[in-house]
C-alpha cells in the first residue's frame, strides 16, 4: 500500500478552494478552515466537507444539527480558523448568530445547512448537509490553497 506521505505530496500539488465551516456546539461557536468542501447534489441541494477524526474535528459537526459554510477571501481569517486556539477564534473574528449558527460577518457568501449524515471513512468523516439557504453578499477575490500556501487567482 502507498504511504500517506506520497498522498500528501501529490495533494499539496492539487489546488483546492478553502472555506470556514462553523456550528454551535455546547452553546459555543466553533469553526475550522477546510479545503475539503464541495457540493454533492443539486436536487436537493446538498454539500459536504471532510473532518479529521484524529483531531476530533468531526465531533462538533456530528453533535449539532446545522452548520454554516463561510466563503471568505481573507487569508487572516483562514489562518485564524486553522491556527489560533479553538477557544479564541470567535474573539478575534466577528460573527453573528443566524438560527443559532455562527455566520462570519466578513463572508462574501455563505450557506446554511442541516446535517443529514456522517459517513465514517477510516480516520476521517464526511459530513453531509442539506442546504437550507444560500446568500451571496459581495464580489470577492477568492484564494486557493496550493503548495501549503494561500494564493490569489490571477483573474
Ligand atoms: C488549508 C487548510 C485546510 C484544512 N482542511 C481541513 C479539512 O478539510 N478537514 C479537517 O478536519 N481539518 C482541516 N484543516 C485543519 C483544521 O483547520 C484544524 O485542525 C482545526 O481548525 C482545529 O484546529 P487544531 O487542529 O489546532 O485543534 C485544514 C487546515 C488548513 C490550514
Amino acid at each position: 500500500m502507498e504511504s500517506s506521505e506520497s498522498l500528501r505530496y501529490s495533494m499539496r500539488r492539487f489546488p483546492l478552494g478553502v472555506v470556514v465551516v462553523t456550528t454551535t456546539w455546547g452553546e459555543r461557536p466553533v469553526g475550522m478552515t477546510v479545503n475539503t468542501f464541495n457540493s454533492v447534489s443539486l436536487n436537493p441541494p446538498t454539500v459536504m466537507f471532510i473532518a479529521d477524526k484524529s483531531k476530533g474535528n468531526d465531533v462538533p459537526f456530528r453533535e449539532s444539527k446545522k452548520f454554516a459554510v463561510n466563503f471568505v477571501d481573507s487569508e487572516e481569517i483562514l489562518r485564524v480558523f486553522s491556527i489560533t486556539p479553538v477557544q479564541k477564534r470567535f474573539e478575534v473574528v466577528k460573527y453573528r448568530e443566524e438560527e443559532g449558527i455562527p455566520v462570519l460577518i466578513d463572508s462574501y457568501a455563505y450557506i446554511k445547512a442541516m446535517r443529514r449524515e456522517v459517513i465514517d471513512v477510516e480516520d476521517h468523516a464526511i459530513i453531509v448537509g442539506e442546504v437550507l439557504e444560500v446568500k451571496t453578499i459581495r464580489e470577492a477575490k477568492p484564494l486557493v490553497y496550493y503548495m501549503s500556501e494561500y494564493r490569489e487567482l490571477c483573474l
